[in-house]
């Protein structure tokens, strides 16, 4: 086994030479609106007449509508030297209907037997001026291009052989020339934060899609000292026998079940040095959660591999950052362990000290990402972080709630939220509060300990959120529960199925925000 080193097999580069793009073979995207068949500014003007027409005629007969996420392959029938023109809807050319076109050019390439494909962008994507700010330019170029590489960053099966996974140089050009230069140069710069985006959720989402097998807390701290020499990050690992030291009571109790001892990661960034302010992130890192003691059903328990999105997800963000640099300090923390029932595994009825000194009475084994991430939130509080996110696929509750459609947020402050929101809103992932009254903390009272691992069945998700809350020490904080975003069972524009790498995005968007002063730290 490797560790590190994996890459997302698509190439992406700009040019500024129409003739050369069209000349190529292999496939040639053209990104159209629900006006295609009239308007002349848009790529389709700078294909043969006949293909121009061919999608008239598609959208006559209602067969291809230029809507977000629609995509149709044509055959070109030697009218050009591309075998193939593959037409993507971008819909009202919003930022995420642009991702989601991306996306679909992505999946109609994927199929292609070919890995050479030219991206035209039309007038309307690259035209700077009074109507188009050079900024709404570069967050297009970010959505297409990002949307393009989450849409094809899928789940690499293991087999027998090996596929060799998605393979494709990726050539942007402008459908028309000479493109504003403006206009251009924020294309491009918008083209590179798209991939450091698409890039580092391709990254997240490998890590979830790992069986627990091939993912042990271990070797998840090994992927992250990979992460840290690729982008000169600090790094602690912290052993089954320190943490002991150090008293992580609730790491070490989730972690005992196993023969694969757990794991606290902890990587600094040290970006704006004259600053105390520090972002803590801390990603749930349950390798496997079999539930333990309180054993899960056979059902569905596969999935399981996935209750480490969220630490995945803060990977994910740290790569992000290591690679923009911004002008913060960030400590994140990934407590991480497997889940497993056997005769020294923690038992309902236990009391857990943790690391800050709580005590803890475990009335469910099931509900062990709580315990984890308390461990988590005291080491990234005693490394100097001044306000934290903590992400988790904490509850199957927040399922219930919200579906697969957003992410669960409880908080003790609203305003550090809002932040937290703007941003994903511009990443198109979505997140839903969840209200925190002093009565929901009153389902986690204990006769035995402290407080209690589990608070009944109802408002699982927020007696969940402010377990972990508790130990926030009263700094900012923000639990997101990811329970019902990190795996898709089918996919659904740029999520395909299997992990998301959600809030990969939304995380790192926020941090850059942060460095560039957007957001007050
Ligand atoms: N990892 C699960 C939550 C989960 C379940 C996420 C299914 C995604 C899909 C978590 O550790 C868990 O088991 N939570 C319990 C909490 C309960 C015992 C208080 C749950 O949701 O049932
Ligand atoms: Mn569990
Ligand atoms: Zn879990």
């Amino acid at each position: 086994m490797r560790f590190g080193g994996w890459k997302l097999g698509v190439e992406l580069s700009y040019t500024g030479d129409l003739r050369e793009a069209l000349d190529s073979a292999g496939a040639v995207v053209v990104f159209v609106g629900p006006d295609a068949g009239e308007a002349s500014g848009t790529a389709l003007a700078a294909l043969p007449a006949a293909i121009a027409d061919a999608v008239r005629r598609l959208g006559d007969f209602g067969l291809f509508k230029g809507e977000a996420g629609g995509a149709q392959t044509i055959p070109t029938l030697g009218t050009m030297k591309a075998e193939y023109v593959v037409l993507a809807g971008i819909g009202d050319g919003s930022d995420d209907a642009l991702r989601q076109a991306g996306a679909a050019a992505a999946k109609a390439c994927r199929q292609l037997k070919t890995e050479e494909v030219r991206a035209l962008v039309g007038a309307d994507l690259l035209r700077g001026g009074a109507d188009q700010t050079p900024e709404a330019v570069r967050r297009k170029a970010q959505a297409l291009v990002e949307g393009f590489l989450l849409g094809a960053a899928a789940r690499e099966p293991q087999r027998r052989e090996q596929p060799a996974g998605t393979k494709l140089r990726v050539a942007f050009a402008p459908a028309r020339e000479p493109a504003d230069p403006e206009a251009e140069e924020a294309f491009r710069s918008g083209m590179d934060r798209g991939r450091m985006f698409g890039e580092a959720v391709a990254f997240a989402r490998r890590l979830t899609n790992l069986p627990g097998n091939m993912l042990t807390p271990e070797m998840l701290a090994l992927e992250a000292e990979a992460l840290a020499r690729d982008w000169e990050l600090d790094i602690e690992v912290i052993d089954e026998w320190t943490a002991a030291e150090m008293e992580m009571g609730g790491l070490l109790g989730v972690g005992q079940g196993s023969v694969n001892p757990p794991r606290m990661i902890v990587l600094h960034y040290e970006g704006d040095p004259d600053s105390k302010e520090k972002l803590g992130l801390i990603g749930k890192g349950i390798t496997f959660d079999t539930g333990g003691i309180s054993l899960k059903r056979a059902d569905g328990m596969e999935e399981m591999i996935s209750d480490m999105a969220g630490a995945a997800a803060v990977l994910g963000a740290m790569r992000v950052i290591g690679e923009a640099k911004p002008k913060i300090n960030v400590v994140a923390v990934i407590p991480a362990a497997e889940n497993m029932p056997s005769d020294r595994a923690l038992k309902p009825g236990d009391v857990l000290k943790t690391m800050s000194g709580r005590t803890v009475e475990v009335v469910n084994t099931d509900a062990e990402g709580r315990l984890v991430l308390a461990d988590g939130l005291t080491t990234a509080i005693r490394r100097g972080a001044t306000r934290l996110i903590d992400v988790a696929t904490l509850t199957g509750a927040v399922m219930i709630a919200l579906g697969d459609v957003a992410t669960g947020a409880v908080t003790n402050d609203d305003a550090f939220l809002a932040e937290l929101l703007e941003a994903s809103r511009a990443t198109g992932e979505r997140i839903w509060q969840l209200p925190s009254w002093p009565e929901y903390r009153k389902l986690l009272e204990s006769d035995a300990a402290d407080l209690k691992n589990g608070g009944g069945r109802h408002a699982g998700t927020i007696t969940g959120g402010l377990f972990i809350g508790e130990f926030a020490d009263g700094l900012p904080w923000i639990h997101l529960d990811i329970g019902g975003t990190a795996w898709m069972f089918k996919e659904r524009g740029w999520e395909l199925k299997g992990a998301t790498g959600v809030m990969t995005r939304t995380l790192a968007e926020y941090a850059l925000r942060l460095g560039a002063g957007r957001t007050k730290a």
